[in-house]
């Protein structure tokens, strides 16, 4: 199994989708993040329309004997319409081996390393055949080209159907205490039955519980996070990140932040261990009702 750090720093905003670092902060990021444990840096080919892997890896060129340091993941799957890739005719999915293969050799190219820790399935592709993505899986390992594969956002019936052909080892899911459904609907379950190891993307809420006026569910969450960051002596976004690491499948928060402080802050989030009745505090906060 690929050991991760406990929270992973994901790019998407580091470029032209958010704050658009320049190369010298980039590596400042990169490098602080080293410095403070965080070794997993989580991408996709699409961020900033198909520019922040090749951002980073022209920091990483500043810097080669980084690369040792770190665990870099990436993502395929989605066409997304854009000036960038002229060819695209309309945002949609492709899982076909060509392109899982293609974009994988493209990614290496621009994150400039010979290799990718672990390469995920984007999103689910209607039109997706498990056994020719794991062709592709097959021939990037022979390669060398990938060491480990997952997926992202797949549902408890695909990721049975995919581990029937390929041992999964993640799905990147959306987790959060305002995004409860895969404590529900059997994808965490099935995460904890084929020992697939889940991954939250938005795990402090996308940015929704940090707008100037949140909603009213927002100010509930809130509310109660508060009143647990005074107990634990911590803060209201290291409590809604002990929501998601209080989960038995031990998920792994992807962090958006673009900040050390916000990184570093998530980082030691890992050791707060709420009580089950808070966890549920935080739960009926968000539903607006207790448990049935
Ligand atoms: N697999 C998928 O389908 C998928 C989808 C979406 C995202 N992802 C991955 O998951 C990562 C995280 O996703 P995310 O960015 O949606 O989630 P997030 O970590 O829940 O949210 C990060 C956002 O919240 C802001 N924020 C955090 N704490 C704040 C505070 N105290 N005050 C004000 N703003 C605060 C951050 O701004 P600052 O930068 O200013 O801190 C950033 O814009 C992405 O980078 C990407 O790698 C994957």
């Amino acid at each position: 199994m690929l050991q991760l750090s406990p929270v992973i720093a994901g790019c998407m905003k580091w470029g032209q989708w958010g704050v658009n670092y320049s190369t010298a902060q980039y590596l400042q990021l990169i490098e602080d993040c080293l410095t403070n444990k965080i070794t997993s840096f989580d991408h996709a080919d699409i961020y900033g329309d198909y520019t922040v892997e090749e951002e980073f890896g022209a920091a990483l060129k500043q810097k080669p004997h980084l690369r040792q340091q770190m665990q870099l993941i990436t993502k395929c799957g989605i066409r997304r319409l854009t000036p960038n890739r002229p060819a695209h005719t309309i945002h949609s999915y492709d899982t076909s081996r060509k392109h899982i293969i293609t974009s994988a050799e493209r990614s290496l190219k621009n994150l400039n390393t010979d290799f990718i820790d672990l390469l995920l399935i984007h999103r689910p592709d209607p039109l997706m055949d498990p056994h020719e993505i794991a062709e592709a899986f097959d021939q990037l390992k022979k390669e060398g080209k990938v060491l480990h594969f997952g997926v992202s956002n797949f549902t408890p019936s695909q990721m049975e159907m995919m581990t029937r052909v390929w041992k999964v080892e993640f799905n990147q899911l959306e987790v959060s205490v305002i995004h409860l459904d895969p404590f529900h609907d059997g994808t965490l379950d099935k995460c904890i039955e084929y020992a697939i190891r889940p991954m939250s993307w938005g795990p402090l809420g996308s940015g929704k519980l940090h707008a100037d006026e949140p909603d009213e569910r927002g100010k509930r969450i809130l509310a109660v996070a508060k009143i647990l960051a005074v107990k634990y002596n911590a803060t209201v976004d290291q409590v809604l990140l002990a929501f998601v690491f209080k989960h038995p499948s031990k998920i792994i928060p992807v962090i958006g932040s673009t900040k050390i402080e916000r990184l570093k802050s998530a980082y030691d989030a890992a050791q707060i261990d709420i009580e089950r009745e808070e966890w549920f505090m935080l739960w009926r906060a968000s539903k607006g009702h207790e448990v049935p």
